[in-house]
Formats: structure tokens, sequence, C-alpha cells
């Protein structure tokens, strides 16, 4: 009799993304908001998922992603961690659920570990959320940090923009990934942010994987949006991302064909539906008289 074995994957720990860092090799990380997308992305070998608050505007359909709420986090990550069991899960905190006070950035990056089942939180910001990170990562909660463009300060940023292109804010970002670091983030996200300011950051980082989104090749990994890399959303692509395949195509040919099948009366086929044997059926009838 043969038996089957179920290999199963070893889910990444800080020391393993670590050793992937000295060893040289990239380390892949995508946004997933949903259970078969963390499915199929666990089965294709990512080594890291981000439940990114960008949910508000790839699955929400905002503008933005101000208006998520921990309500919204807390949903989507449960549903990616029961597609993806065995995958680095990280949850991003939305806006206000950290800038308020110390206390509501723990009570809230609990909520990620607890509820969801996550491996360590993001959030956006340098040296002004310093003491949120520490509280955080004393907490015993792994801290990404996220710099660059960060998306819950657009506003403030003057747009979905570059970061960094002139020297000053370029050195606020590195004095920010410094100071991140020392707060004890073990890993850093840099968004939209110049190929030679990202390998400063880069070269500086002593205990801290870099990874980089739009950000260059100077990075210890990447980051992509996963509905950007699919054709996935409507509203615009952006510069930096490549695309894999076109599913927002596939898709709308999908139900544009669906809804000519109906009206012409070709769905359903004899396939896609059920009968009941001739015996029931004549007794059902004899019943009915
Ligand atoms: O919300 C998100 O998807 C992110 C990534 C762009 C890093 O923060």
């Amino acid at each position: 009799m043969t038996e089957t074995v179920v290999v199963e994957r070893k889910k990444h720990t800080l020391p393993t993304l670590f050793k992937k860092v000295a060893d040289g090799i990239p380390i892949t990380w995508l946004t997933c908001y949903d259970y078969p997308t963390a499915y199929l992305q666990e089965k294709a070998g990512i080594d890291m998922i981000l439940v990114g608050d960008s949910l508000g505007m790839t699955i929400l359909g905002y503008d933005g992603t101000l208006p998520v709420t921990m309500d919204d986090m807390i949903t989507h990550t449960k549903a990616v961690r029961r597609g993806a069991p065995n995958t680095f899960l990280i949850g991003d905190m939305p806006y206000m659920s950290y800038q308020p006070s110390i206390e509501t950035a723990i009570r809230n990056a609990g909520r990620f570990m607890a509820e969801a089942g996550c491996d360590a939180v993001k959030l956006e910001g340098g040296v002004e959320v310093c003491d949120r990170v520490r509280a955080v990562v004393d907490a015993g909660i792994p801290v990404v940090g996220h710099l660059g463009l960060t998306p819950q300060s657009v506003s403030a940023l003057g747009g979905f923009r570059v970061q960094g292109k002139g020297a000053e804010q370029a050195k606020r970002i590195v004095d920010g990934a410094k100071a991140l670091e020392q707060a004890g983030a073990f890993m850093m996200v840099l968004e939209m942010v110049p190929d030679r300011v990202t390998k400063l950051v880069t070269e500086r980082a002593e205990n801290c994987i870099i990874m980089g989104i739009g950000s260059g090749p100077h990075v210890h990994g990447q980051c992509l949006i996963y509905h950007d890399m699919f054709g996935l959303y409507p509203k615009f692509k952006p510069k930096m991302v490549k695309v894999y395949g076109n599913a927002g195509e596939v898709i709308l040919n999908g139900v544009k064909q669906y809804v000519q099948d109906v009206t012409t009366r070709s769905f359903p086929q004899r396939e896609n539906y059920f009968t009941i044997p001739d015996e029931e059926y004549d007794k059902l009838l004899k019943m009915l008289q």
C-alpha cells in the first residue's frame, strides 16, 4: 500500500528571513486580501504576505486608504490566514490605529496577532512613530516600518508621488530608517524612493531587512500590490508595476460571455443542473393531483 505523505511548507520566522538576507537570496512579498488568492500565493511559494490597507482602494473602492478600519483589516487578514496558514503574514495598521497613542498602537497590533494570526505588523512613518514602534516591539510583536510614499499621509505629501528626490527629503528617509531600526523594527519597506537613496538605506542597515516597492534593486527583497500585477485595479496602473497577466481582461470577457449565454439560453447545459429520477417524478405528479 502506498502512503501519501503531505509535505507542509515551513513558515518563515525572523531568523529564516534574516538567513535569506545573509545568503543573498531576495525575499518575495505580495499584498493579498482574500482566501482564494492567499491559497494560490502560498502554493506559488511566496515568502511573505501583506494584508495592506491598500485594500481600501483595491477591494473596497475608496479613493485612498484613510477610511479603512481595524475591523476591515481583521476580517480580511483572517481570511488570508485561512488561505495561507504557512506563510509569514504581516498585518498593516490602518489610519488612526496607532497614531493617537502608544496604548492604541499596542492594543491594535495585538488584535492582528491574537485575532488574525499575524506574524508581524506594519506601520507607516519615520522618527515620529518610533515611540509606537518601540512600545509594540516591547510588547513582543515584530514590527515592519514603512518609509517614502506613506499613503496615510498622502495629503501632507502632496499626492501619490516619488519621495526623496531632493537631498533634504532623502536625508529624512535615511535618518528615519536608522531611527526605525534603533526603535526595534526588524524590517522596513521603502515605497517609491529613488534607487540611490534606497541603496544608502540598505548599506546602512545593520540588523534590519530592507524591502522595496518601486524603489529599485538595492534591497533585500521586493513587494508588489497583487491587484496591480494582474490588471485588477481599474483606476490606474502605477509606473513601478510589472503586469504579470491580465486577469481583469479574462474576467471581463468571461462575464460578457455569461451575459450572452444566459440571454441566448445557451447556459445552462445538461451538465450544469440536476434531475429527479423518472419514478420519483411520476410519484410527485401523482401526489400533486
Ligand atoms: O497597503 C499596502 O499595500 C502597502 C504596500 C504598498 C507596502 O503598504
